[in-house]
């Protein structure tokens, strides 16, 4: 048996909404729309029950700084403490890691060519514990190890779509080549169009968010090829943080279904019906029509670019 990803879930992870959750503000009608968004996406992975969570996510100058801004860097240790990040840690468990799993999708990433950077040592800030906290509530631990994969979308050059989702693709693979029964959920976080400074503060870009969304499930090539310059001209500055979705995404198959998605605030989730399909299949034959099967979907891709 090998490990496999049966779905992605796709949100935002503000810091607000942490700081609403940790100052029990859930209920207060300002917030009370957004949380009610995703309690039925509470609800799903509750039942679907991960064995690990990839979380993909950006720290923000919480665990590195500007003297290290690494472009992909994968979490290896058993434990990552929560950062302060000027208020204190929030209050929630500490995140506690999956270093075998890690550390095969480093070796397995860098064998396919990308440069993926250790880390065994970090603070998670809320870009990773505000996600864990819309989908599992605020436990007094995590149900699940997670593996954090920070991206740097604060500093430029920050990663296109498209190896953003090539990385995905090749987690995909990383992951079907871990030798052991592991059901793995990936999340892609980060806010659709916003802007926290300047003149376009506070700009939100519904229709640019509602056709990502909906090509997401239905066509990504054709969110991959965004560049940079429309991230920041219809999504504004802080939009580029889209680009981790794709991550998820491309660490999904093709063929999937959008099982749920609520308006901007809340979340996405989606269950890779046709994985699941190919991965009972692929079980009956054995690992080594999985790991034919994903080369051969590789070196398409390769192929197409
Ligand atoms: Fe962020």
């Amino acid at each position: 048996m090998v490990a496999r990803i049966i779905a992605g879930v796709a949100t935002s992870h503000i810091p607000a909404v942490g700081a609403a959750w940790d100052n029990g503000k859930t209920e207060e009608p300002y917030w009370q729309p957004v949380f009610a968004g995703f309690e039925r996406s509470k609800e799903w992975i509750a039942e679907v029950k991960p064995d690990v969570c990839i979380v993909v996510y950006n720290d923000h100058m919480s665990a590195f700084s500007l003297e290290i801004v690494p472009t992909f860097a994968i979490g290896c240790a058993a434990e990552f403490p929560i950062a302060d990040e000027g208020w204190g840690p929030r209050p929630v468990p500490p995140v506690k890691g999956h270093p075998e799993l890690a550390s095969h999708l480093v070796q397995s990433l860098v064998l396919d060519e990308f440069d993926i950077t250790i880390v065994n040592k970090m603070a998670v800030d809320h870009g990773l514990t505000v996600p864990l906290t819309l989908m599992f509530g605020q436990p007094k631990e995590w149900p699940c190890p997670v593996i954090p994969l920070a991206v740097n979308v604060v500093v430029y050059p920050v990663p296109t779509g498209h190896r953003c989702y090539r990385l995905g693709q090749a987690i995909r693979k990383a992951v079907g080549s871990f030798d052991q029964n592991l059901r793995v959920v990936i999340f892609g976080t980060g806010g659709m169009s916003h802007q926290l400074q300047g003149p376009r503060a506070g700009l939100i870009n519904r229709p640019f968010d509602t056709r990502f969304l909906d090509n997401l499930t239905k066509d990504p090539e054709a969110n991959v090829g965004i560049p940079h310059l429309e991230y920041l001209r219809e999504a504004g500055s802080e939009g580029i943080e889209m680009v981790m979705w794709l991550i998820m995404r491309g660490a999904c198959i093709a063929s999937i279904t959008c099982r749920r998605r609520t308006p901007r605030s809340a979340t996405s989730s989606w269950k890779t019906s046709h994985l699941m399909r190919t991965v009972e299949h692929e079980d009956l034959r054995g690992r080594t029509r999985r790991l034919r099967s994903e080369t051969s979907r590789c070196a398409e891709a390769h192929l197409r670019r």
